[in-house]
């Protein structure tokens, strides 16, 4: 504790609602402590490029319900894969000395990365190279490893049922079945709760592959009902028993290329003819990372931001805080990075779903 003179922080890969909330609560317990804040500007490029603002308190005054980083954030920027140009070709080197170097001219002696897993990946890779570090997961998928749940989740599970909310006046006015496709990557939180939460009548998520008939069926039972719309909530990362993903784009350069998204449209087209009702398709998109935390996201990000000080007072460097039943806990990076969380087949979410007579197109 005694060699801590300043704390490093900094918000790598996509952003969530939450943190700034996190930044703020580590600034505020800081000071308690007696040590210094200093912010790496734009993710791991900040900490190779050395660009830096202090954090006092006053510069994290009125941040708790802004959505975004004041810190800036990007998920390119590998310290260990990073693109340099070499006889006029694009080559990948490791860069990460450079981290250590910056460090020491800031006077920063352990470091708080948030971020998600392909920040939590360099964390460890970073801590076992030497540096002091200690991470807080960060994403609106919720996927990450040894974590009850991310910050930044419940926020955009909230975006997304407020959607599902608006889509069922338009969808039942129109008699029409209404598609919407949300993020999560390959877990299906966001579509899962949220579809439960808005009342959807069918979820289609990652971990379970699904069947047109199967929606189908569903649709024209309700037909049968004389409930002639139909709400379908489809994750991003939802796949046809025996198909693939539909990839949007790659992205060279970022920890994980891969963008996801489409699966909505396609869901759509094939609908419409099947059924011979009107389809339309809504793709939630970035909405979902943007805006102001809910009060849940900003007290679990406040309990992430706090717990990730006292691990650095404490000296438990290369651990990520947790939340583990209604405490917040520490996992070894070497265990929580790297993995993702799928929801699990027997989840009783799942089973709660099935029981309203939501399919999930299997
Ligand atoms: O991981 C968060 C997330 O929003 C995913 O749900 C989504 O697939 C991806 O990031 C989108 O990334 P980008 O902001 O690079 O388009």
């Amino acid at each position: 504790m005694s060699k801590i003179r300043n704390i490093g922080v900094l918000t790598g890969g996509g952003d969530a609602p939450g943190l700034n909330a996190v930044i703020r609560a580590v600034v505020k317990t800081a000071k308690l402590y007696g040590l210094g804040v200093v912010g790496f500007l734009n993710g791991f490029g900040g900490l190779i490029k050395n660009q830096v603002r202090e954090l006092s308190e006053r510069d994290v005054a009125g941040i708790l319900p802004r959505g975004g980083t004041i810190l800036g954030t990007t998920n390119r920027d590998n310290p260990f894969s990073y693109p340099i140009i070499k006889d006029g070709k694009k080559v990948y080197v490791d860069v990460s000395d450079r981290i250590f170097e910056n460090i020491s001219i800031q006077e920063v002696d352990a470091l708080i990365i948030i971020g998600g897993d392909g920040s939590l990946a360099i964390g460890r890779d970073l801590h076992d190279k030497g540096l002091p570090v200690v991470c807080v997961p960060k994403t609106i998928d919720n996927d990450l490893w040894a974590t009850e749940q991310t910050f930044g989740f419940d926020s955009a599970m909230a975006t997304a049922t407020d959607a599902i909310d608006k889509l069922h006046t338009t969808a039942e006015s129109h008699h029409r079945v209404m598609v919407l496709e949300v993020m999560g990557r390959y877990a299906g939180w966001i579509a899962l709760t949220s579809g439960i939460a808005g009342g959807a009548d069918v979820i289609l998520i990652p971990e379970i592959p699904y069947q047109i008939e199967s929606i189908v069926k569903k649709i024209n039972e309700r037909s049968r009902q004389d409930k002639q719309f139909s709400i379908i909530v489809v994750a991003e990362g939802a796949k046809p028993l025996g198909g693939e993903m539909v990839v949007q784009k790659r992205i060279e350069d970022s920890f994980e290329p891969i963008r996801l998204g489409g699966i909505g449209n396609v869901l759509g087209e094939q609908l419409e003819e099947v059924t011979g009702k009107e389809t339309r398709v809504t793709v939630l998109g970035h909405l979902q990372r943007g805006g102001s935390p809910t009060p849940y996201d900003r007290i679990l990000a406040t309990r992430y931001g706090t717990g990730a000080v006292k691990l650095i007072v404490d000296g438990r460097f290369g651990e990520m805080v947790c939340l583990t039943g209604p405490t917040i806990s520490s996992a070894p990076l070497r265990e929580a990075a790297g993995k993702i969380r799928q929801v699990p087949l027997d989840s009783d979410l799942i089973y709660s779903a099935r029981m309203l007579g939501i399919s999930m197109g299997d």
